[in-house]
């Protein structure tokens, strides 16, 4: 590992049992991420895509191998690593504003109310919501939910953002505008990493046969 790499993979591997047969998803996979690199993990459904962003994320465990985050072994979540979820993953009783609070309340407790307010406003407003800052989830549209997620990860300041399949659920038009404007954010936004399954970026990692 070099001294930029804010992340390292070493060997990780993850395997699945119901107790009667074992699923192998992840066969010792190893991948060093430099600062400001964004990736795509491409592979066919099933092949172990959400489970190692999910190992990257602290949500599961890896059996074998190490995660690193700038060094440091992962053990659990962290908010150094955002997660925008597949699905809009939004508490539906409450408005755009308070979804994305919920963030900032949990993971910046050293900051002053008018700079949790601040901060929730800049993200919204980053993912062209400030209009509907009031609205609840089921008055948005799908691309406008996955905005929320969006804002929601990136208030948390995380230096690493992981994306498993944000746009997947959306048509065709608004996938297109919607990923636009994801590589207009992270130009704008001081996010080390991105990681993405299946959106355009500058380095993928294939995987072999049909797992990772
Ligand atoms: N918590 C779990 N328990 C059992 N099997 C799982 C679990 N999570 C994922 N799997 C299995 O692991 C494999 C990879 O799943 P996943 O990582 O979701 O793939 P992808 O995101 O690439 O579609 C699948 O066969 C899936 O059924
Ligand atoms: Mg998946």
């Amino acid at each position: 590992m070099t001294k930029n790499n804010i992340l390292s993979l070493s060997n990780v591997s993850k395997s699945f049992s119901d107790g009667k047969s074992v699923t192998h998803v992840l066969d010792r996979v190893s991948l060093d991420v430099e600062e400001g690199e964004f990736i795509a993990i491409l592979g066919f459904s099933g092949a172990g895509k959400t489970t190692l962003i999910n190992c990257i994320a602290g949500l599961e465990e890896a059996d074998s191998g190490d995660v690193l985050v700038k060094g440091v072994a992962c053990d659990g979540p962290g908010k150094d690593r955002g997660l925008v979820f597949q699905s809009y993953s939004l508490f539906p009783w409450l408005s755009v504003e308070a979804n994305v609070a919920m963030a900032v309340e949990a993971v910046h407790k050293d900051k002053s109310r008018e700079e949790q307010a601040a901060l929730i406003r800049q993200k919204i407003d980053l993912v062209g919501l400030s209009h509907a800052m009031d609205r609840k989830p089921a008055q948005l549209s799908g691309g406008m939910r996955q905005r929320v997620s969006v804002a929601r990860a990136l208030a948390m300041e995380p230096e690493i953002l992981l994306m498993d399949e944000p746009l997947s659920a959306l048509d065709a038009l608004t996938r297109a505008k919607l990923q636009d404007e994801i590589d207009r954010i992270r130009e704008e936004e001081n996010v080390r990493s991105f990681w993405s399954p299946m959106m355009l970026t500058r380095r993928c990692c294939w995987p072999t046969g049909s797992r990772l």
